[in-house]
């Protein structure tokens, strides 16, 4: 009986760990679950009692425009569940993109998420890259799609004439963003070992860090 628990104990606290950690979308169990707000006090329901939802829980008006622009002329305003609490236990989120002329969406990965990319307004060179390093790009105009495979480097830029849109749906409520620069150069990994990797001189990947620290 000792010796069981020995092993169980360790397999349950393993699986309970995965299960906290491996989080991933779930198949829903309702029909919605608007967050509660007030869920933190642990005895509230973690969804708000359906008599408390509106339509307008189910309504995103934010991305009527684009957000606020960086410096390169590129905007984003990214539809969560905290923006838009209807899309919670979905499975389901999108982001806005503007891009001034010329601006870039700059490479990057989404863990968690496929994405398709709508072309609202403009012209833009889309592509992403396989795990074979192969590239798939082209130029797609309004009311074209590009669908991104999950997990790939992707990446856009507006080689049309004034401002382009772009939707991009996600099939995850949450599937994060990581920009290949930022995440090697802006991270504070051991100059050492970029430098290595890279074959860069120490005043290189300095150059490197300060642009991409954050
Ligand atoms: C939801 O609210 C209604 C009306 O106030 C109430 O009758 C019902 O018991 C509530 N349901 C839950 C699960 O709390």
């Amino acid at each position: 009986m000792k010796m069981c628990l020995k092993i169980l104990i360790p397999i349950f606290a393993f699986h309970l760990i995965l299960t906290i950690v491996v989080a991933s979308d779930p198949d829903p169990l309702q029909d919605f679950c608007i967050p509660n707000p007030k869920s933190t006090k642990k005895d509230d329901l973690p969804c708000k009692n359906s008599t408390a939802v509106t339509a307008d829980d189910f309504v995103f008006s934010g991305g009527k425009s684009a957000g606020p622009f960086s410096e390169s002329g590129f905007a984003t305003v990214a539809a969560n569940p905290s923006l838009f609490p209807g899309l919670n236990t979905l499975g389901m989120s999108f982001v806005r993109a503007d891009f001034k002329e010329g601006a870039i969406n700059p490479p990057h990965v989404h863990p968690r998420a496929a994405e398709m990319v709508y072309v609202v307004q403009g012209r833009v060179y889309a592509g992403f890259v396989d795990s074979a390093n192969r590239m798939y790009a082209k130029v797609i105009g309004e009311g074209e799609v590009m669908v991104i495979p999950r997990g790939l480097v992707h990446f856009q830029m507006n080689v049309g004439k004034g401002t382009a849109t772009v939707f991009g749906c996600f099939n995850s409520q949450n599937p994060g963003t990581q920009r290949m620069a930022s995440a090697i150069f802006g991270s504070g990994i051991k100059e050492e070992l970029l430098e290595k990797a890279f074959g860069l001189s120490s005043k290189e990947l300095r150059r490197m860090r300060r642009r991409f620290e954050s």
